[in-house]
């Protein structure tokens, strides 16, 4: 049996909890591999409406086990507070698995995010303030703290001080803070060492394992493309690779055990924090996106940019991740515009350019070269099939499949689990 990989294709919230979610019952692990309590997914189940940040969306489904796995970067305060939220609304988190490997983010790191984005003063990222790039800073700097050290006192304080020594000096001399006592962020994570126990093993080889027995595995990318520290708009991008070849390096689940891959796609786009967007909006078309999809953040309720649908996006991230299957969500927001443009190429400085141009500078000076497509008033929500569709509907769908180079298989049509058009079985089981 299959593993299956889902990625936003665009700069995040494009839906991924909610098409996790609707995969839940058919999979038997959900995995996050990637990125940490920056993501926010919003998932409604009936009258239930959850907010979920480090946890998998799959947790929401009874029989799944969730994983954390050596990509995620893991704030364990935050950890329980989601799991005491979640067990005290009924939902079983008995399962939850994370890998001994996962980076642990402590308050040095949530402090430095915070000095960090205020010293770059207009060059900033606008980063969620979770400590997530001074973790996975760490990380490569190899002065990361692992879940596993925190099962050994002597290990862990070695480690905290040496991340401490220098971060010290650099807090109290540069960023004017108070230094950060190692006993305190010690104690502090020795604190959670028996409940994290239990949780604690070699996700690699559970996972592996499971694959091995037929089990079904889903990893859910937190992030996006275009967020991507490696294929995304650096230097505003995240700290983590969330295009789906993180998948094999965050869970260590070879590129080869991996059939599916499925972008999530909003039917236009939109952007948390600083970084190039050629079809942002700042007009009444934009307040209409931002009203209509109710375009603001899960994590730190900031309004988010919104534009139009950019096809180059699209179709860069069918290249970079092997999308096999588009989900194109909140195609439902759209209802009520005369006309919907969508960005078919881009303008740089003059000459046409048809992929997203590697330059940054040129990237920063795309203008969208629109095509319009009729818009349609009448109420799509309860749509199931394709053909329940107005004609400008379908129409409009066929017309950005064609550009965005993968088949779309399905159509969010509203929030909730069964507003959903599916037109070929994404997980192809
Ligand atoms: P994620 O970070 O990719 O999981 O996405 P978010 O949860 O941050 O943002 C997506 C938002 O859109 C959530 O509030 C979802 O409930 C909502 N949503 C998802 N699919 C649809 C859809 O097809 N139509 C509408 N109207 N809302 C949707
Ligand atoms: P989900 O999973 C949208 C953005 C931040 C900022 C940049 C870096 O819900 O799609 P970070 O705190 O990660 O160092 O911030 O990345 N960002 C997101 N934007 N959705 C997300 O997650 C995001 N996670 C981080 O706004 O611009
Ligand atoms: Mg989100």
């Amino acid at each position: 049996m299959p593993a299956i990989v889902l990625i936003g294709a665009q700069w995040g919230d494009e839906g991924k909890g909610k098409a996790t979610d609707l995969l839940g019952t058919r999979v038997d692990y959900v995995v996050k591999f990637n990125g940490g309590n920056n993501a926010g997914h919003t998932v409604v189940v009936g009258n239930q409406k959850y907010a979920l940040h480090l946890l998998p969306s799959g947790i929401l489904t009874p029989n799944v086990t969730p994983v954390i796995t050596n990509g995620v970067v893991v704030d364990i305060e935050v950890l329980f507070h989601e799991l005491e939220a979640l067990a005290s609304r009924g939902v079983d988190v008995s399962r939850l698995l994370i890998s001994a490997n996962a980076h642990v983010i402590t308050a040095y790191h949530r402090t430095l995010d915070k000095v960090t984005e205020r010293f770059l003063g207009k060059r900033q990222i606008g980063t969620t303030g979770r400590g997530i790039g001074p973790a996975y800073a760490d990380k490569i700097n190899r002065l990361g703290i692992r879940m596993q050290d925190i099962f050994d006192e002597n290990i862990l304080r070695q480690k905290v001080e040496g991340a401490l020594d220098q971060k010290n000096h650099l807090l109290v001399k540069v960023y004017n803070r108070r230094a950060i006592e190692v006993n305190d962020i010690v104690e502090n994570l020795l604190s959670y060492a028996d409940r994290l126990r239990p949780m604690v093993v070699d996700t690699s080889l559970v996972l592996n394992q499971a694959l091995d027995a037929g089990k079904t595995v889903l990893f859910e990318g937190g992030q996006a493309t275009m967020l991507d520290v490696d294929h995304g708009t650096y230097p505003f991008v995240t700290s983590s690779n969330a295009t789906s070849g993180g998948a094999s390096t965050g869970s260590g689940v070879a590129p080869n055990r991996i059939e599916r891959v499925i972008g999530i796609v909003k039917a236009y786009t939109t952007r948390v924090g600083a970084g190039p967007f050629p079809t942002e909006l700042f007009d009444e078309s934009g307040e209409f996106l931002r009203a209509n999809g109710f375009e603001f953040g899960t994590t730190t309720g900031r309004p988010r940019r919104c534009g139009w649908y950019d096809a180059p996006i699209a179709r860069y991230s069918a290249r970079i991740n092997g999308v096999t299957d588009f989900v194109l969500t909140k195609l439902d927001v759209l209802t009520g515009l005369k006309t919907i443009p969508v960005c078919v190429a881009y303008d740089v400085d003059g000459v046409r350019v048809d992929e997203v141009p590697v330059s940054q500078s040129d990237f920063h000076h795309a203008v969208p070269i629109y095509e319009e497509f009729e818009g349609w008033d009448e109420d799509i929500t309860g749509a199931r099939t394709f053909d329940d569709l107005p004609p400008a509907a379908q129409r409009y769908v066929l017309a950005i499949e064609a550009m965005s180079g993968s088949r779309i298989s399905a159509i969010g049509v509203g929030p909730g689990r069964e507003e959903i058009v599916v037109r070929h079985d994404l997980l192809g089981l």
